[in-house]
């Protein structure tokens, strides 16, 4: 137990270690720095790009696993042969200037960034933008296990210390709520299109043909079937491409937590408090007070 204890103490003691700070917001050494968030912004869209912006455990990996096979029409070659981080790179992280070269258009990318991070070329592209939200609660427990599992993160106490620092943007991203509110108050217009994690859950070939339609695919029946097979909870779990097998155990440990872990939505019933949801609900609800939209979720 003494030794457990000494190694969470130096893994939290080391915190300030983990994260760098760029524009106010925390983000993870292992995978960003000062270099790539400067690629990041002198990054130049093409007109033809599709970027998915989704707050950190919200369904992130699901979309690049989605979205390829959307531009593609359902060829099932880049989930079989490419990581995830490759195939679909996150615009912050450091792979990307690794692999830019080799994306064929259409690219598809994501980003964890709120809309304010965004680069200049992004807004004066025609960049098309999937933004994918996740019920917070349901954000707050996956996210729990991430930072548990993941060894390049602050390992959480407790749930009841990780959610307070959740709600006071102490972690990777910031606020959920910022995040939300910057990407609902954009003028994209048209550019831009939303989905939830939970209408995925619901019904993915609807989702996928909401997609589809966005992008101007015209995906047929079979395709869509195809697809939705091949985006399954399980088969993503198997797919050694996407289920982050191929990150050694020494930063991602999945003997702690698979990083699929349970691919559900409502999940959070099975770890809340009362005295949690309560307080939880509260902060949420308060922060999203004024705001021209509505959260899709009962926050009760
Ligand atoms: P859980 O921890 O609740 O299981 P991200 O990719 O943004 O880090 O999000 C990870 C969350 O998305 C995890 O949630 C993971 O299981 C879930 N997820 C990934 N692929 C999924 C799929 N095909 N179907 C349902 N959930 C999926």
């Amino acid at each position: 137990f003494l030794f457990f204890k000494l190694c969470y103490l130096i893994k939290t003691m080391s915190s300030g270690e983990l994260y760098t700070l760029y524009r106010g917001l925390m983000f993870p050494k292992e995978t960003h720095c000062a270099q790539s968030l400067k690629f990041a912004q002198e990054f130049t869209f093409k007109d033809d790009d599709v970027a998915v912006a989704v707050y950190p455990k919200s369904g992130t990996t699901w979309m690049q696993e989605i979205l390829p096979l959307v531009l593609n029409g359902g060829d099932l070659t880049p989930i079989q042969t490419i990581p995830n981080w490759d195939r679909v790179p996150w615009l912050e992280e450091k792979r990307l200037s690794v692999v830019v070269d080799k994306l064929e258009s259409p690219r598809g990318l994501v980003t964890h960034f709120p809309y304010h991070l965004m680069p200049p070329s992004f807004h004066t592209s025609k960049a098309k933008v999937i933004y994918l939200m996740r019920n917070p609660k349901d954000v707050v427990v996956s996210s729990y296990h991430f930072h548990k599992m993941a060894e390049f993160l602050e390992t959480p106490a407790t749930l009841d210390e990780f959610m307070e620092k959740f709600l006071q943007g102490r972690v990777m991203f910031g606020k959920w709520t910022d995040h939300v509110k910057s990407w609902r108050g954009t003028d994209l217009g048209d550019r831009i299109m939303y989905i939830t994690y939970e209408e995925m859950v619901q019904d993915l070939p609807a989702a996928l043909g909401r997609i589809s339609d966005f992008l101007g695919r015209n995906l047929s029946e079979e395709a869509t079937r195809k697809i939705a097979e091949h985006c399954s909870f399980n088969a993503m779990k198997n797919n050694r491409m996407s289920n982050f097998s191929l990150v050694p155990k020494k930063y991602m440990n999945s003997d702690t937590s698979p990083f699929l872990r349970k691919g559900i939505a409502g999940d959070w019933e099975n770890h809340f408090s009362p005295e949690q949801l309560v307080s939880f609900t509260s902060v949420i609800r308060k922060e999203m007070e004024g705001e021209s939209f509505s959260l899709p979720w009962s926050m009760e």
